[in-house]
């Protein structure tokens, strides 16, 4: 989603701030746009296409400046175009003064433009950001940090912002309510960024900003006041980004790359586990476990996912009952809360306004006892949680979630083992038993990747269809709904799971032989029935696409084909299977021809409601 980088210095700064946009691009944007303060004017460059088209535009421009700020939109109010594109400019009498990058969504920003309309403003875009650069316009009276104080006053919803002035050439100030901002610290210079990624390389020492924060940053001071307008000292926090998820190696595309991380990215995730103890998940787990009665999971899109299939084995090893929420209807839903929840949210970004949201909902509703799954130790999620396990996936560029969703399902079976054991569920060997499973992860990933060949014979016949439906049934139901996400976003062929029972339920209507059902055929206790629902399919000419387990006995035949898993792996078995439906949906989209690491439409950290 949009992107922030901010600089003041001593030097040219463009290239610092296109940079800052390149490590910033696999959030997804559909414009860009830098500004900077050049000899006493404001100058700027924007483009509806990519970020190194931008940097070749500034060069063939020549624009040059010391302070500035850039920035990637993924548009919300007005349409991707040059116009709607950051940096806004405002001034009076035909001069600007006011350069101004925002993410987020500004709710009242209808009536603040009637009402600068009246003092004389003129729109040039539909964004609601083109209100702020006018209001703190407005309100400046020689002072850009009082201006934009002033401003947010007046503000209703969610921003990030970073803005300069004319007047005030050694002068970037920014603010934050509900969006990520950070403050990159250097010396003689300072940076604001969306995220610590967009400054890595250039400084490691962060400050992440609270919401209500405003902060001044020149060039060798930086002053925040909180939302109460007082001076705070915020902690400064070393991190070490590492820039080498950008290498594509000897992959096409980094989703390619990711899904073939996965052994490692589990394997790290584990981080060499000796025994199950509460206290993964932070000090004081073990009292919030003891308290709790229930599982109450908030989380969007494929998190939401990995939530539905722990659900299964919380409920099945830890005998906890569990309620599973899309985020963005759990906090507008009257649900009846229960102190003696443990919220769980999960996030590869931990910046998903939705779950934000419904896990202060949760909080405001009287439930105390948080816990965060998730793939970014710096993320507001991690902050706000009482408790937390990283996932170590590493950086996930492609916007498809892969790696991400299986190293969640490995720490959400950690999990499920640490509140079976508080609970007195378990049993030293039934623990060790999955642990060992869950060790050996790696290397049943890399047997499953293996079959790649096999599934790409599939992709090239999957290429040519507008339609698929996915079947699994019980634990295997959400890895369906994932298999059709996959598709769906990076393809755009229309995808919808069922539970297998379902489909004679209704969406058996649209089954004819143009209709390709991927089945999920693992060697469970509902096997037979499976079995019999792939029937129902055959019986209407519908050609089925199987993962089956090397022990279900099924075999291709006629408008059958079947893909062998290399084993059955228990309770593991929906994160085995996750890999064949994401190389499904990685080799289709290939054959297709999309844009399979960004997809049009979607951005990867979802930052607005
Ligand atoms: O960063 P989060 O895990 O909170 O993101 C949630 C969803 O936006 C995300 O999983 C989305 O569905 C992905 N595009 C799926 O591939």
């Amino acid at each position: 989603m949009c992107g922030i980088v901010g600089a003041v210095g001593q030097y040219d700064m463009t290239p610092i701030l296109l940079e800052g946009l390149k490590r910033l691009e696999y959030r997804g944007y559909d414009s860009c746009g830098v500004a900077v303060h050049a000899e006493g004017a404001l100058k700027r460059a924007r483009s509806t296409q990519r970020v190194a088209e931008l940097a070749k535009q500034v060069e063939t421009e020549g624009i040059e400046g010391r302070t500035g700020i850039a920035h990637t939109r993924w548009a919300t109010h007005g349409a991707p175009a040059t116009h709607n594109a950051h940096p806004h400019f405002s001034g009076q009498g035909g001069e600007s003064r006011i350069a101004l990058v925002h993410n987020g969504i500004i709710e009242n920003h209808d009536e603040l433009r009637a009402e600068l309309t009246g003092k004389g403003y003129v729109f040039e875009s539909q964004t609601d950001t083109e209100v702020i650069a006018h209001l703190v316009d407005h309100l400046y009276e020689g002072d850009l940090f009082k201006a934009l104080q002033s401003a947010v006053l007046r503000l209703q919803g969610a921003y990030a912002i970073a803005v300069f002035c004319r007047d005030e050439p050694h002068r970037i100030v920014g603010a934050r309510q509900g969006s990520p901002l950070v403050v990159g610290l250097g010396e003689g210079e300072n940076f604001l960024a969306s995220d610590a990624l967009a400054v890595a390389g250039t400084t490691d020492q962060i400050i992440y900003l609270e919401d209500g924060d405003v902060a001044d940053l020149q060039l060798t001071r930086v002053a925040i006041v909180d939302a109460g307008g007082q001076p705070v000292e915020r902690q400064v926090h070393t991190v070490h980004l590492h820039t080498a998820a950008a290498d594509l190696g000897p992959y096409r595309h980094y989703m390619q790359k990711e899904i073939f991380e996965q052994p490692r990215a589990v394997a790290d995730t584990l981080q060499d586990i000796e025994s199950i103890s509460p206290e993964l998940f932070g000090d004081g787990a073990q009292a919030v476990f003891k308290e709790i009665d229930r599982v109450l999971i908030l989380a969007c899109g494929t998190s939401y996912y990995a939530g539905l299939t722990a659900r299964y084995w919380i409920e099945a090893v830890a005998r906890l009952p569990v309620d599973v929420e899309i985020a963005s209807e759990y906090r507008y839903r009257e649900s009846v809360p229960s102190p003696r929840t443990l919220v769980v949210t999960i996030s590869q970004s931990g910046e998903t306004a939705d779950t934000l949201a419904a896990l202060k909902h949760a909080r405001n509703l009287g439930m105390e006892h948080s816990l965060t799954i998730c793939n970014v130790a710096t993320s507001a999620m991690v902050r706000e949680c009482k408790l937390h396990y990283i996932t170590r996936a590493g950086v996930e560029i492609g916007v498809a979630s892969t790696k991400a969703f299986t190293t969640q399902l490995t720490a959400l079976c950690l999990l499920t083992l640490v509140l079976a054991q508080v609970k007195g569920q378990s049993t030293a060997a039934s623990e060790e038993k999955l642990l060992k499973d869950l060790r050996h992860l790696p290397v049943a990933i890399g047997a499953v990747l293996a079959l790649e060949p096999q599934i790409i014979s599939w992709a090239e016949r999957f290429a040519s269809k507008e339609h698929a439906l996915f079947l699994g049934r019980g634990m295997h139901y959400p890895i369906a709904l994932e298999g059709a996400l996959k598709l769906k976003e990076i393809s755009y062929i229309h995808a919808e799971a069922y539970p297998a029972g379902e489909l004679k339920h209704g969406p058996l209507a649209l089954v004819t032989e143009a209709m390709p059902v991927v089945t999920i055929a693992p060697n469970d206790e509902l096997l037979e029935k499976l079995k019999s629902n792939m029937q129902e399919v055959r019986a209407r000419g519908g050609e089925l696409y199987v993962f089956a387990d090397s022990d279900t006995r099924i075999a291709s035949g006629d408008g059958m084909h079947v893909i062998r898993m290399p084993e059955n792996y228990g309770k593991l078995s929906p994160i085995l299977h996750t890999i064949p439906l994401q190389l499904l949906a990685y080799h289709t989209a290939v054959a297709r021809g999309t844009d399979v690491d960004k997809p049009r439409n979607l951005a990867k950290s979802v930052t607005v409601e």
